[in-house]
């Protein structure tokens, strides 16, 4: 995944900027991480194994001298996280310095013909680029700009590349291609980066670049062109409502505790959409001949809320696909009457761009729920309807998921009204109930927070767990499964809690901790069996109840209250104690919830 940065200034010396920017997207990254400037008519590079801490601690990035540099935070792809390895790339006359977020697909036949004249350092596909460059500067003596867009035109794969020149002190040039890359607009400064909260403390006036695109960045100007084509364009520039400190921890130990609490004002946000918009939305919805959800990861359980939301309040037949599996689980099905709901916080979710890109060549109709103005999915859209969660930076998702869930509560209650399913007064009783989610939520986080760490502490060490619910409380087991799993590195399961006694029941024995989500619906009565199945074999049931069940609390080892919330919109807060579940774990086993191993926030390889 990685971050990248790129700054040019007319005064100052860049590398703290570089380093505050990259500090802000370590969420993409954090195996190792790299800073290069252009000093006195040379490359200027510090880089190291670790989190951008350590390497500061170590090597002090902001001493680094020159007003034009460039930064990189890494997940590895190619090549294990070391030094060496890690971004910036030089070529062979260390003048030329590259960082790249994405993987070169053809870099092996690249590399084996570069190799007989250049002499590489790394295992990474990227330090192809700053070669291929070298060669094609030294061939044909033209600039950086035209060098570095002959060499994209080699180059096969994603990609979001910056790159400087010594020999051209007052240029950077970026690129991209299924990777994401914005312009910063400033003032005798412009910059580049992965994502917009990278650039939030220096300016909110924001440009952006389209896949197949080159851009040519001096302080005070901005040129962009095709890659191919060489036809010049005016970018898109936005002026961005998101503040620096939103993107800061505000005296949370974690993004993800601050974000879990943030969750009452990102849900009263998106419950204000404006009604048109829900509107335009639910009425493409409608009108689909056939109608796909697809997502991944936490989106993709969003996604399948949605799907019981879309039947049993609009009547609206809908298939939820995981991405990764959208295009083969729908070979020979997509055509001109389908319509794709894509949802996806990032917006930049390599396996869903791949699925929303399938579709849309297949005639698809593409609406794109996500939380970042300007991505890359919203501008593969026909429609797009932004959750307004503000910048989410813990690796972990949660406020995005309650505002993808809250979009899709308000889009099926507007099939429903204008497909006739429901009476306007049921309409408006139930957004009445949606309305006062932020509050459940709000109370939930008051009143049971010290509860579920408590739960958390004392179950922090059982090497498995089982999530169960029925119905759409299936979603929610599967979230607060994932949750767990993803933080806290504890085995855990999550299934349709009728199913479990065709396999999964197996796995009891005494001391087993099963979380049952068992809101008020009409699975209630089927999920008490469930229980009691599992409870018979000396399970230790931990339940998500409304508050006052009594025949829940009767069964359960541990019981967590939630206020009474219409049903179909139980996972908005049904949710909320597995998150801090989750959270709670993972810190008492000591681990960063914010940096999870192996995983990034922005998924952008296939
Ligand atoms: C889990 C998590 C991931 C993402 C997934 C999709 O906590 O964050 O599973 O949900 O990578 O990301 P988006 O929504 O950006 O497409």
């Amino acid at each position: 995944m990685c971050g990248i940065v790129g700054i040019i200034e007319k005064n100052s010396s860049v590398s703290p900027l570089i380093h505050e920017a990259l500090k802000r997207l370590e969420y993409r990254g954090y195996d190792s991480a790299g800073i290069a400037t252009i000093h006195q008519n040379s490359i200027c590079i510090k880089k190291d194994k670790g989190k951008i801490d350590e390497i500061h601690q170590k090597l002090d990035l902001d001493s680094l001298p020159g007003r034009i540099g460039i930064g990189h935070t890494r997940w590895a792809t190619h090549g294990l996280p070391s030094k060496i390895n890690a971004h910036p790339h030089l070529d062979c006359t260390k003048k030329i310095a590259v960082v790249h977020n994405g993987i070169i697909e053809n870099f092996l036949e690249l590399r084996e013909d570069l190799e007989r004249r250049h002499r590489f350092e790394s295992e990474t596909d990227t330090e192809v680029i700053p070669h291929l460059i070298e060669e094609i500067i030294l061939k044909t003596r033209c600039d950086l700009y035209t060098a570095t867009r002959k060499a994209l035109q080699k180059i096969r794969g994603t990609y979001a590349i910056v790159v400087i020149y010594v020999e051209e002190p007052n240029v950077l040039v970026c690129a991209r291609n299924e990777s994401p890359l914005v312009i910063g607009i400033g003032k005798n400064a412009n910059y580049c980066a992965s994502d917009i909260t990278a650039l939030l403390p220096f300016t909110k006036k924001i440009a952006l670049l389209n896949d197949g695109e080159i851009a040519a960045i001096n302080y005070d100007k901005i040129h962009v062109e095709t890659i191919n084509g060489e036809v010049v364009v005016k970018p898109e520039i936005y002026d961005i409502s998101w503040s620096p400190e939103m993107a800061q921890k505000g005296g949370y130990p974690h993004f993800m505790l601050k974000e879990i609490h943030e969750q009452p004002h990102a849900l009263t946000g998106t419950l204000l959409i404006r009604p048109e918009i829900i509107d335009q939305v639910a009425r493409a919805l409608n009108d689909s001949k056939k109608l796909y959800i697809t997502a991944a990861g936490t989106s993709n359980h969003a996604g399948l809320a949605g799907k019981y939301m879309f039947s049993k309040l609009s009547a609206l037949q809908s298939q939820a696909i995981i991405s990764s599996e959208f295009q083969e689980s729908t070979t020979n099905l997509i055509d001109q009457d389908t319509t794709i709901l894509a949802i996806s916080q990032s917006g930049e979710t390599a396996d869903t761009l791949n699925a929303v890109r399938f579709a849309k060549n297949n005639g698809a109709k593409i609406i794109s729920v996500t939380n970042v103005m300007g991505s890359t999915i919203s501008r593969l859209s026909d429609l797009t309807l932004y959750t307004q969660a503000g910048p989410e930076i813990g690796v972990a998702a949660t406020k995005t998921f309650i505002v993808q869930l809250a979009s899709l509560a308000l889009i099926s209650l507007q099939i429903a009204e204008i497909r006739g399913v429901l009476e306007s007064r049921e309409v408006d009783q139930l957004r009445e109930g949606l309305m006062q989610t932020p509050k459940i939520v709000e109370k939930t986080l008051k009143k049971e927070e010290s509860l579920v760490r408590d739960i958390a502490y004392e179950y922090a060490y059982k090497p498995n767990f089982l999530f169960l619910g029925r119905g759409i409380s299936t979603t929610t087991a599967m979230e607060g499964s994932l949750k767990l799993k993803e933080i806290a590195y504890i085995h855990s399961e999550a299934y349709p809690a009728g199913e479990s006694k065709h396999g999964p029941i197996a796995l009891i024995e005494p001391g087993f901790p099963v979380v049952f989500i068992t809101p008020p619906d009409e699975t209630h009565e089927k999920i008490i069996g469930n229980i009691m199945e599992v409870k018979a074999r000396g399970a230790k049931i931990i339940s998500i109840a409304e508050q006052n069940d009594h025949d829940i609390k009767k069964l359960s080892d541990k019981i967590i209250s939630i206020p009474p919330t219409p049903t179909p919109f139980s996972p908005i807060t049904y949710i909320v104690p597995l998150q801090l579940l989750a959270y709670y774990i993972a810190t008492k086993r000591g681990f960063d919830p914010d940096k999870p191993r192996n995983l990034a926030k922005s998924v952008t390889v296939l």
